[in-house]
């Protein structure tokens, strides 16, 4: 589309620079681009908005490309483009502009690591790269798919309004952290929607002779888009004539091929084994649909979808501020990493669903057990093993259940176990004497939406836990990251 759009414009302009920025000028969207034509065969053309495009600098030669690990072994001098700039390139120069043709510079950046590094971004682990990378994946997963208007539009569902509405039941189905993801989900629903909504694990789902049928929306959940119990779950769910939606990262893989209906999460590659970016972007995916089935059903009224969009759309910069300085949370792991041998993480109603992912992370890269629990459970079993060295993380992110973690928070420190609280920012309830540790979190507006906040933290907290005691962090013992066999 866009070449034809350039070519259209060269047709009437004559110029190719000027025909490609004039193009450009008319597009909107996520891209970075090179032009390459046979009118100026020695020149590069290239531009970029919000895709990555890096210039390599070399010695009469030069190169383009997404990501430096791939100029490494011709140049260790790059020039990272910005959103809006744009590059004429030849052998033995580079022109930087603005889309607009004033002149612009860009500091040359040294490349100081190996390639190893390189494809980390300088970040020690791919995990740790992919935590930082969360808010960029849900700005890249909520494009497109909000009006100025601040209403959700979903453009490729195929589904017509009213079979959307005729469901009378939501199950959803994944496997690991994409189960969790959809644990979430289903608070959400329940809580907007006032639909019941079942969550299962795939092993369990496909064996069961599962309870759904032409009326029920089966939502499967998956990064890979390739894990075999997902996957058969989803080919019986079709086989009992359920409709199926899946939310799928790998475009193009076996889920997205085999169900109704898409929704992709841009999580981009996800190398590390523990889940990060694509749980997030999995969660984002949900509160979309979620809020377009309000949005079609006129559940909720324009304004009160708008506040939540709102609200979403203010995430990636919260969490962004969040990631600048972690430094606290790290000196805090690293103690938890001498102290603890076993955690226990609580929470109540979605901070449970979120409690859930955050004991995943800790045993998948830590390797220390660790377990998570509905907080009003604690008294019935748990309790008896806290004692000293039993970490108890309360997730009290919900203010209608705020006091009630209190109480959870106290059991726990009566115990000798070490408490530790994660609270949304500002929070005054908790000083030392009632806590051993509290973690921070930026706040939402609206509770059920803290998950994306909230998760974030335990990740890191699993991350600088499993860095103190020099695990594989990328690649935990005995775990893969696509599951395709049984
Ligand atoms: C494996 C991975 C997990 C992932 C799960 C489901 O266990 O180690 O990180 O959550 O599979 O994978 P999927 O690709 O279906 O989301």
């Amino acid at each position: 589309m866009l070449v034809h759009l350039i070519e259209e414009r060269q047709s009437v302009i004559g110029d190719l620079e000027t025909s490609i920025r004039a193009a450009l000028a008319d597009v909107t969207g996520a891209y970075s681009i090179c032009v390459v034509s046979d009118l100026e065969p020695d020149v590069i053309y290239c531009a970029k908005t919000a895709s990555p495009l890096i210039i390599g600098l070399g010695e009469k030669e030069n190169f383009v490309a997404s990501d430096i690990p791939a100029v490494m072994r011709y140049t260790r001098r790059v020039l990272v483009l910005e959103d809006g700039d744009f590059a004429k390139i030849t052998a033995g120069c580079v022109q930087l502009s603005t889309l607009s043709g004033q002149k612009i510079e860009r500091e040359v950046y040294p490349v100081t690591w190996d390639i190893s590094t390189a494809e980390k971004g300088g970040y020690p682990h791919f995990m740790l790269k992919e935590i930082h990378e969360q808010p960029q994946t849900i700005t890249d997963t909520l494009r497109g798919r909000i009006t100025d208007d601040f209403k959700v539009t979903l453009p490729e569902l195929r589904f017509q309004t009213s079979k959307l509405l005729s469901f009378n039941r939501i199950t959803v189905v994944a496997c690991g952290t994409a189960y969790h993801a959809g644990m979430v989900g289903k608070s959400f629903y329940e809580h907007l929607l006032r639909r019941p909504v079942d969550v299962q694990v795939a092993s369990e789902f496909r064996y069961s002779d599962p309870l759904v049928d032409s009326k029920t929306l089966v939502i499967i959940i998956s990064q890979s888009g390739e894990t075999a119990d997902t996957l058969a779950a989803l080919r019986e769910a079709k086989l009992k004539g359920a409709t199926t939606l899946a939310i799928v990262n790998v475009v193009g893989s076996s889920i997205a091929r085999e169900a109704d209906e898409v929704l992709y999460t841009y999580a981009g590659p996800e190398i590390c084994v523990a889940s990060t970016k694509a749980y997030m972007t999995m969660l984002i995916v949900l509160y979309l649909f979620g809020l377009y089935i309000a949005q079609e059903e006129n559940r909720m009224s324009a304004d009160i979808v708008a506040a939540y969009i709102a609200d979403l759309t203010e995430i990636p910069r919260k969490m962004a501020a969040y990631l600048k300085d972690t430094s606290a949370l790290q000196e805090l792991s690293y103690k938890l990493a001498t102290t603890s041998s076993c955690f226990f993480f609580l929470g109540r109603g979605v901070d449970y669903a979120v409690s859930m992912e955050g004991a995943l992370k800790m045993k998948e890269i830590s390797y220390i057990h660790a377990e998570a629990y509905p907080a009003g459970e604690l008294k019935h079993g748990p309790l008896a093993l806290v004692e000293a060295g039993v970490t108890v993380i309360c997730l009290a992110t919900q203010s209608a259940l705020y006091d009630k973690m209190l109480s959870n928070v106290k059991e726990v420190k009566a115990r000798e176990g070490i408490a530790v609280a994660v609270v949304k920012e500002n929070d005054a309830g908790l000083d030392d004497r009632t806590v051993d540790a509290v973690i921070n979190t930026p706040a939402t507006d609206h509770d059920v939406l803290m998950p994306l906040l909230s998760v974030v933290p335990l990740q890191l907290l699993a991350y600088y836990i499993a860095s103190a005691l020099g695990r594989d962090i990328d690649q935990p013992r005995n775990l893969a990251k696509s599951v395709t066999v049984e």
